[in-house]
C-alpha cells in the first residue's frame, strides 16, 4: 500500500494507505494552522486535508514548516460553493471533520454582516450536507466537530461564567452567525443522527494571529510608535487562552469527546482590555529596550465598538473534569512568546500589513 507519487518537491503517499482521513477547514487561518500542524506532526498515520478559501485571513505562510509532509494536503476551497464542497468529498474519504473556517472578526461583521451569514451559516450547512451524504448509512467512527465561540452566550454584565447550559444570546452579527451555525450543527444531530460535537472557546492569542485582533494589533502599533486604539474606557473583559492550549483541547475533544455534546474551553484568565494593553506595553518596552512606561503613552481611548459585549468568562469544568484538559501556558509566558514571535517574524508581519490591511485600518479607525 505504500505506493508513493512524486508531486513536485513533495512525495505524496497513496491516499488509501492512511488509517484516517481528516478534513480541517480554515486550516490556513490563525487557530486552524496550529491545529493542522499539531495533527500533521502528531498523527503521521492520518491524512490531514486543509481546505481553505485563503481570504485576507488565510495565509499558507503559516504552514511552510509542514507543507511538504506526506500526510498533508492543501485544497483551495470556498465552503460557500456547494460544487467545490461536493468535489472535495468525492476526492477524499473523510471520516472526521474539524470545521474552523469562518469570518472571525467582530468589527468586520458590524461593517458587513453578509459575508458572515454566507460563510459561517450557509458554509457550515454545505459541509453538514456533504458529511450527511458521504456518511449515509455508516456513521460509526465518524465525527463532525464544529469549532465555535463563547460569544454565542452574549455578554456577562455582572459576575459568573458561561456554562454549556447558558442560553444563547448573541449580540453581534459575528456571534449571531456563529450561534446560527451551532444551531444547524445540533439540528443535524437531532434530526438526521449526524455524529457532531461542538466546542465554544474564549479569546485566543499567540503566533500567526492576524493583526486586526487586539493583541497583535497592539504589538504592531507599539513597535511602530503608532497610537493604541482602546475602545471606550477599556473596561471590557476577555478570558485569554494561548492558541496551542486550544489546539490541545481540540485534539482531545476530537478523539475523546462524546457525540452530541458541547464543551466550553477557556483560560480562566480574565483581563480588562486596558490592563492587558498596559501589560503588553511593559513587555514591549523591555523587548525594545525602551524606557519603562514610554509605550503606555501611546494609549488612545477611541469611540467604542457598537453593542460592545462587556465581559466574557468561561466555566470550563466539564472539559477539565471529563476529559482531563487544562491550560498549560501562563499568560505572562504566553504573551512574551507571542511578542517574541511577532518581533522575529518581521517578514510575515510585513506581508500581512501591506496592501489590503492599510485600507482596512484606515476605514475602521478613521472615525473612531
Ligand atoms: P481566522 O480569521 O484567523 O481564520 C479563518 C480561516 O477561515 C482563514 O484561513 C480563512 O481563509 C478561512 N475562510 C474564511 N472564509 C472561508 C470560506 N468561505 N471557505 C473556506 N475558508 C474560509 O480565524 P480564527 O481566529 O483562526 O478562528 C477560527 C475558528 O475559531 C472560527 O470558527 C472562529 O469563530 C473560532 N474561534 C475563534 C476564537 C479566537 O479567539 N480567534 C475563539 C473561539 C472560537
Ligand atoms: O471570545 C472569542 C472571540 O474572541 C472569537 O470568537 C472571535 O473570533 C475573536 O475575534 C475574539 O473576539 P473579540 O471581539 O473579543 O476580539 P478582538 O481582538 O477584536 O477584541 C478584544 C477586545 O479588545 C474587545 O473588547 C474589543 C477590544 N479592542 C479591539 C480592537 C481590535 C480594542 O479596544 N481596540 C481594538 O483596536
Amino acid at each position: 500500500n505504500e505506493i508513493c507519487l512524486a508531486m513536485g518537491n513533495k512525495t505524496e503517499r497513496n491516499e488509501m494507505s492512511f488509517s484516517r482521513t481528516i478534513l480541517i477547514t480554515g486550516g490556513a487561518g490563525f487557530i486552524g494552522s496550529h491545529v493542522v500542524r499539531r495533527f500533521v506532526r502528531k498523527y503521521p498515520s492520518y491524512l490531514v486535508v486543509n481546505a481553505d478559501k485563503l481570504t485576507y485571513a488565510g495565509n499558507l505562510e503559516n504552514l511552510t514548516d509542514i507543507a511538504d509532509r506526506e500526510n498533508y494536503r492543501f485544497e483551495k476551497t470556498d465552503i460557500t460553493d456547494k460544487k467545490s464542497v461536493s468535489a472535495l468529498f468525492r476526492k477524499y474519504p473523510f471520516d472526521g471533520i474539524i470545521h474552523l473556517a469562518a469570518e472571525s472578526h467582530v468589527d468586520r461583521s458590524i461593517d458587513n454582516p453578509d459575508d458572515f451569514v454566507m460563510t459561517n451559516v450557509a458554509g457550515t450547512v454545505n459541509l453538514l450536507n456533504a458529511a450527511l451524504s458521504a456518511w449515509s448509512g455508516n456513521t460509526e467512527n465518524r465525527l463532525f466537530y464544529h469549532i465555535s465561540t463563547d460569544e454565542v452566550y452574549g455578554s456577562l454584565e455582572g459576575g459568573g461564567a458561561f456554562t454549556e447550559q447558558t442560553p444563547y444570546d448573541p449580540k453581534s452579527p459575528y456571534s449571531a452567525s456563529k450561534a446560527g451555525s451551532d444551531h444547524f450543527v445540533r439540528a443535524y444531530h437531532n434530526t438526521y443522527g449526524l455524529p457532531v460535537v461542538i466546542s465554544n472557546c474564549s479569546n485566543n492569542y499567540g503566533p500567526n494571529q492576524f493583526p486586526e485582533k487586539l493583541i497583535p494589533l497592539m504589538i504592531n502599533n507599539i513597535k511602530n510608535n503608532k497610537p493604541l486604539p482602546v475602545y471606550g474606557k477599556g473596561e471590557n473583559v476577555r478570558d485569554w487562552l494561548y492558541v496551542e492550549d486550544h489546539a490541545a483541547a481540540i485534539d482531545l475533544i476530537f478523539h475523546k469527546g462524546k457525540p452530541g455534546e458541547t464543551y466550553n474551553i477557556g483560560g480562566g484568565n480574565e483581563w480588562k482590555n486596558i490592563d492587558l494593553v498596559k501589560f503588553l506595553c511593559r513587555i514591549m518596552d523591555r523587548r525594545l529596550n525602551r524606557e519603562e512606561g514610554i509605550s503606555e503613552k501611546l494609549i488612545n481611548f477611541v469611540k467604542d465598538r457598537p453593542g460592545h459585549d462587556l465581559r466574557y468568562a468561561i466555566d470550563s469544568s466539564k472539559i477539565r473534569n471529563t476529559l482531563g484538559w487544562k491550560p498549560t501556558v501562563n499568560f505572562e509566558e504566553g504573551l512574551e512568546k507571542t511578542v517574541d514571535w511577532y518581533l522575529s517574524n518581521t517578514q510575515w508581519l510585513q506581508n500581512v500589513i501591506s496592501g489590503e490591511y492599510v485600507k482596512y485600518y484606515e476605514k475602521m479607525y478613521r472615525n473612531r
